[in-house]
């Protein structure tokens, strides 16, 4: 493999010279901010194409790609974000953002499948609403960093069936595995719902290409998404997983955080509920004590 270190003297002040003057262009930008993206990025782009020393077939294929990708995207459909997040681009931002939140709990990345308007359940309702998979007892409290209950905090709920499939990806518009709920005068949550499974990212697309490209798998690691909202606090956007998926260490878009990782407990057909509900079969229990830091 070639690499800038390898090129003359001559070809690299006129490489250089090249980057110089586009960062030159950025002279008269009148917001900092956006000088030092614009720079950032030209700097980093350059330095890619250097490093590599790109071909301009493999520049056209490129150009080719993010034209795919721009043409599949929708309304319904956003691969850009799907591009971003399985090049860890979208989980690095979260980090970085969320460095500032000290011990609250950790974000990670929202997906494409979340639904304004899902319906209401009360405490210990079911968010199900008819999907398919083992019923799932989920519980914990919303507090703040200094251990204060947080009462009436709007917790929104989203997850896959059995089928590794959102109820939006049916045709029938059908709404199901989705819901919010508030949290009790002593900031406690529960709700049932479907024990989570594996399933892969819609990955009949440009992504979807480049993931089989380049031998990696679209899968992602179980997980049940969260989106927690109280007065005065940061907005969490988050999900848990499964401990024990196999998939927690190659989620294909990188989501998982230890901190994230929960018990669901397989609980053997018929041991008592914890609201008396009668459960055909085995069904599990989890529980999600939530952290959200001030706004
Ligand atoms: C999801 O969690 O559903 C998801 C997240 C990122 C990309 C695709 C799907
Ligand atoms: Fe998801």
């Amino acid at each position: 493999m070639t690499s800038a270190r390898q090129i003359s003297t001559e070809q690299e002040t006129r490489e250089q010279a090249l980057v110089d003057r586009v960062l030159r262009s950025f002279a008269d930008c009148e917001s900092p901010r956006l000088k030092q993206l614009m720079e950032g990025i030209v700097r980093h782009l350059h330095e890619f194409l250097r490093d590599v020393r790109l071909t301009e077939v493999e520049w056209k294929e490129g150009i080719d790609f993010l034209t795919a990708v721009g043409h599949i995207t929708d309304d319904k459909r956003q691969e850009f974000i799907l591009l971003s997040d399985t090049l860890g681009a979208s989980m690095q931002t979260v980090t970085i953002n969320n460095e500032a939140y000290g011990d609250a709990t950790e974000a990670t990345v929202f997906g494409p499948f979340f639904v304004e308007g899902a319906p209401e359940v009360p405490r210990g309702g079911d968010i199900s609403f008819g999907a398919t998979g083992q019923p799932c007892w989920v519980e914990g409290t919303v507090k703040d960093i200094e251990g204060n209950p947080l009462p009436g905090t709007r917790i929104e709920v989203w997850e896959a069936d059995e089928a590794g499939l959102y109820d939006v990806q049916y045709d029938d518009g059908r709404t199901a595995a989705r819901a919010h709920l508030f949290t009790d005068d002593e900031g406690r949550y529960s709700f049932w719902g479907v024990t989570p499974t594996p399933y892969p990212i819609p990955h009949d697309g440009p992504v979807g290409k480049m993931l089989g490209a380049t031998g990696r798998s679209p899968m992602r690691a179980s997980h049940l998404h969260f989106m927690v909202s109280a007065p005065a606090c940061r907005t969490l956007v988050t999900h848990i997983f499964v401990r024990g998926d196999e998939l927690l260490e190659s989620d294909t878009v990188f989501g998982v955080k230890d901190s994230l990782v929960q018990d669901f407990v397989e609980q053997p057909a018929s041991t008592p509920t914890p609201d008396g509900r009668v459960v055909e079969g085995s069904w599990a229990r989890t529980r999600f004590d939530i952290v959200l830091a001030r706004a």
